[in-house]
């Protein structure tokens, strides 16, 4: 039995009846028939049915394949034989074969598994019996299990197809992929940062990027005119279900291009990876500015798999009697609504009124909710004799509504409020009545962002701080008219979900300067944070643009998962922990020392210099060993204990020589450590405070040893 030799067990076909083969895979599952033993042998191809029996395998083989189990590793030679008519399984792709085995090795044994793997029934026709759902993270513990399921190998398989296809085409086009580093300065995204401490610069850190964003634009003006990279990305934001803290983007920049050459690019890079999920994506991909989306849909991403776009019915109510209405419009509010058709029958008066005007839409944000269902040709509702014969009228034509439609308005003094919260109804509604068909994917450019949006006292950019602007003779200084600004971004939604962004870039210094002073940033500050890239705007940097696609969120939506940690290897779960390894995990005190992170903010000073407060902290600090609250009350008992023993001595003794230790030193506490020289001790620095100190090692108060 050679490696070498070896066959995928889901290739094997009729075509290689009669066939020796040797097959290395995992123990899916097993059958023992009254002394013929069978069992699925699985490896990353797919699943062979084996078969040990006394007739045809020898005795030695047949007894050791009696201590096989499931998930045993495998290694096994046999001949390919026709099944027996009516022994077919359907189920697997070999299911006319299966291999006589005639050799077997174990190559190496599992434990009892923490929840099954396989999922393929040895029997046509009968289910296999699945164990409850198996919690996330549980599966996320023993990824490695996990990721034995077809389907998880399958996800993986996909994406590597759908990165390829990307990479292919790319290529084609004539980018040249590029790395850019990893341990970086602050790129702003909108999120926090993940740091990471410097050991040689004490008190300084490198950011690991949000995004290659000022990097792949020093490319730009470094000549190399395209460029891409499949890269991940860190973000430390709030948790949702479609993000991670650290993700895969696909980056790209280029210069000497504008807007159209960006949506033609996408379109048919996204057609194509969509096609390795079997996906054809209607082309042109329509375009819709954020004004025209927000109208519309009260979405910077609108889901236009189904319609129930809005209404604006404020100019209806110019002059009604209805006094909320009135008031709301005295203010300068508006009223938009929509049409929910021909679904009066599935969603009653008190429905209407007890769970969405009550519950449901102030949980949107908004005050209340109008409703009014069509019947007999006109309004039924419990407030439409407030409205004039006029508004009625007006309200059926403007909304299209005919018997059995039901109409839903939103009023408020604030445009954002009505169009936010009948955006999260328009979806609520869509989701409750079943509207949205499957397998339909709607994508959509999205342009024209605001350049920035308000904050409590100034302006944040609603994308980043590098996006060009509609024009460029602003001020930075009057905040009505930066909020009036219009970016040179896009953005691309499929199906309600943002896909990805980009935008054209500033490339001239000044611009860059006064967008820094839009956003307050002093000069200090704009020279200490984007000095470096100012320079470089400085030196003839080209007109550029660029995108960047989340590329967890592309493969998760071309494979239909049901979050995008299904379609990545190792994630971190919802609550960016990894239940695997456990990270984010403390670190000893000693790292941090060497970091120089104990002294964070305060005096330069080495660790070991330290005053502490009380004596166990000022022990724990001396011998850089971290103690917990609940190892308190015990280490003081414990000094408690040696002060009376040194007392009692001291009584006796009329010297004070130290006591020896008889046995040879060591580390007791962590026993089977290898002892290592901190670099700190090399250069005598932590030794500097030490009261004794022995072969470059700090002696420790022998209490804590
Ligand atoms: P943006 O911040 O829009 O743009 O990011 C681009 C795309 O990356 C994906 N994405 C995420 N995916 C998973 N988890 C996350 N935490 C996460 N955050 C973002 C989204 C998003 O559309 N530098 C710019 C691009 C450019 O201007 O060229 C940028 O990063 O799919």
């Amino acid at each position: 039995m050679e490696y070498r030799d070896r066959s995928p067990c889901g290739h094997l076909t009729l075509s290689d009846t009669g066939k020796e083969v040797t097959l290395a895979g995992w123990v899916d599952a097993l059958r023992d028939h009254g002394g013929v033993l069978f069992i699925h042998l699985r490896d990353r191809s797919g699943i062979v049915q084996v078969v040990f029996t006394p007739e045809s395998t020898p005795q030695t083989v047949c007894d050791r394949a009696g201590l096989l189990k499931s998930e045993f590793c495998i290694r096994l030679a046999g001949r390919v034989a026709k099944r027996v008519e009516g022994a077919e399984n359907p189920g697997i792709a070999t299911g006319e074969i299966e291999v006589v085995a005639k050799d077997l090795a174990i190559l190496s044994r599992a434990d009892t598994l923490p929840f099954q793997i396989s999922d393929k029934s040895m029997v046509a026709g009968v289910a296999v019996k699945r164990e409850e759902a198996v919690a996330e993270d549980l599966r996320l513990q023993y990824r490695y299990l996990d990721l034995r399921r077809p389907k998880m190998q399958d996800h993986l398989i996909k994406r590597h197809r759908i990165v390829k296809a990307v990479r292919d085409y790319l290529d084609e086009q004539g980018f040249i992929e590029i790395e850019t580093p990893m341990l970086t300065k602050s790129t702003p995204e909108g999120a926090r940062d993940y740091l990471v401490p410097s050991r040689h610069y004490p008190r300084s850190f490198y950011a690991l990027p949000q995004s290659p964003q000022l990097f792949k634009q020093l490319l730009m003006v470094g000549g190399m005119e395209r460029y891409s990279q499949i890269v991940r990305c860190f973000r430390d934001e709030d948790l949702r279900p479609n993000r991670q803290p650290e993700f895969t983007q696909l980056d790209l920049e280029a210069s000497f291009i504008d807007e159209g050459f960006i949506y033609a690019l996408l379109e048919e890079l996204t057609a194509r990876i969509f096609q390795v999920g079997e996906i054809e994506l209607p082309r042109p991909y329509p375009r819709m500015t954020w004004t025209d989306a927000m109208n519309s849909t009260g979405s910077d991403k609108p889901d236009l798999r189904f319609d129930m776009t809005f209404k604006d019915a404020t100019d209806i109510f110019a002059e009604t009697n209805y006094s909320i209405f009135r008031h709301i419009l005295s203010r300068g509010g508006c009223i938009k609504g929509i049409n929910v058709k021909g679904q009066s029958e599935k969603l009653s008066k008190n429905v209407l009124q007890n769970e969405y005007a009550k519950e449901i839409v102030p949980g949107f944000g908004a005050k209340g909710m109008t409703w009014m269902k069509v019947t007999d040709g006109g309004l039924e509702s419990n407030i439409v004799q407030f409205f004039s014969d006029h508004e009625r009228n007006e309200i059926l034509k403007r909304f299209g509504a005919t018997n059995g439609d039901v109409i839903l308005m939103i009023a408020d003094p604030s445009w954002s409020l009505v169009c936010s919260a009948l955006g999260q109804l328009r979806l609520h509604v869509a989701q409750r009545l079943d509207l949205i068909p499957a397998d339909v994917f709607y994508p959509l450019w999205v342009t024209d962002f605001p350049l920035f949006e308000a904050t409590d006292n100034g302006v944040t950019s609603s994308h980043h701080p590098f996006t060009m602007p509609d024009r460029a003779d602003f001020d930075p200084e009057n905040r009505d008219e930066l909020l009036s600004l219009r970016s040179r971004a896009y953005d691309l939604v499929v199906n309600g979900e943002e896909l990805g962004g980009g935008s054209i870039r500033i490339n001239d210094r000044d611009i860059q300067n006064r967008i820094f002073k839009a956003l307050g940033l002093s000069e200090n500050e704009i020279e200490a944070k984007f000095g470096f890239f100012l320079k470089a705007l400085e030196y003839g940097a080209p007109p550029h643009g660029g995108i960047a696609l989340g590329i967890d969120r592309v493969v998760a939506m071309i494979l239909g998962t049901s979050s995008i940690r299904e379609v990545i290897a190792f994630p971190k779960n919802r609550s960016a922990f990894c239940p695997l390894t456990e990270a984010p995990s403390p670190v000893a005190m000693e790292q941090l020392a060497e970091l120089g992170l104990l002294e964070l903010g305060g005096s330069p000073s080495l660790p070991g210099s330290k005053k502490q407060q009380t004596l166990i902290d000022s022990l724990s600090w001396v011998s850089r060993i971290r103690m917990d609250a609940e190892e308190r009350p015990g280490i003081a008992a414990a000094i408690d204990d040696a002060k009376a023993y040194a007392d009692l001595i001291n009584s006796r003794c009329v010297d004070d020589e130290p006591m020896f230790s008889v046995v040879t030193a060591a580390n007791r506490t962590r026993q089977g450590t290898e002892s290592r020289v901190s670099p700190f001790a090399e250069k005598g620095e932590i030794l500097k405070n030490a009261p004794s100190t022995k072969g470059g090692f700090f002696k420790v108060a022998s209490i804590l040893e």
